[in-house]
């Protein structure tokens, strides 16, 4: 049998109650700092998928979705390699478009800088991002973050749209896993 995930477990680092409160709370702020502008949320898959629909239902004014799927890692890592890979990209232009991007968790940054450069050169109106974690210690490359739910320790960590070898993805908390 295929282990589970408490066997990867070391603690649960946010729980669902604290997670969906701080996602409500991001939503408002969104509704006000765009109530006047075309907001398009942009996912990047995997990991950013439970944050978005959790989010976009916290987020009062009118929107639109878009999925950007990429890799940065090595199958089985636990750090990025700095190399991105743009398996999946944008169904729709986003000349002019306001937006969001919504991330699950800021870790060297090498992955977020290299998407806000693609993105800038399609001359957007605005780019922002929106992350739900922040690892800020690992930090490699500046870049500058407009929403974050949670600062978190230097520690791996999975659920809630993050996984550990692809897999607990569809927990609905943060955990801590055990190191490898
Ligand atoms: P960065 O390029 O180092 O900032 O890595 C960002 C990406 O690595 C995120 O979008 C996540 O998919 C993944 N990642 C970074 N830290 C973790 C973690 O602790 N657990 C799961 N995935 C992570
Ligand atoms: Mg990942």
């Amino acid at each position: 049998m295929a282990l589970a995930w408490q066997d990867y477990l070391t603690k649960i680092l946010i729980d669902e109650t604290r997670l969906q409160a701080r996602i409500k709370e991001m939503g408002q702020q969104i509704s006000v700092d765009y109530a006047d502008k075309d907001l398009l949320l942009l996912c990047i898959l995997k990991g950013g998928v439970l944050f978005l629909t959790d989010l976009m239902r916290q987020i009062s004014i009118p929107l639109e979705i878009d999925f950007l799927a990429v890799s940065s890692y090595d199958k089985g890592a636990r750090s990025s390699t700095g190399v991105v890979r743009i398996l999946k990209d944008l169904e729709q232009p986003i000349y002019k478009r306001h937006v969001l991007i919504v991330e699950d968790i800021i870790d060297s940054g090498y992955t977020l800088a290299y998407i806000a450069q693609m993105l800038s050169a399609r001359k957007p109106a605005s780019i922002k991002i929106c992350t739900l974690l922040d690892k800020k210690e690992r930090r490699e490359v500046n870049i500058a973050v407009d929403y974050v739910g949670f600062d978190i320790p230097n520690e791996y960590v999975f659920g809630y749209g993050l996984d550990l070898d692809e897999k607990f993805r569809n927990l609905p908390f943060i955990g801590i896993a055990k190191a490898v």
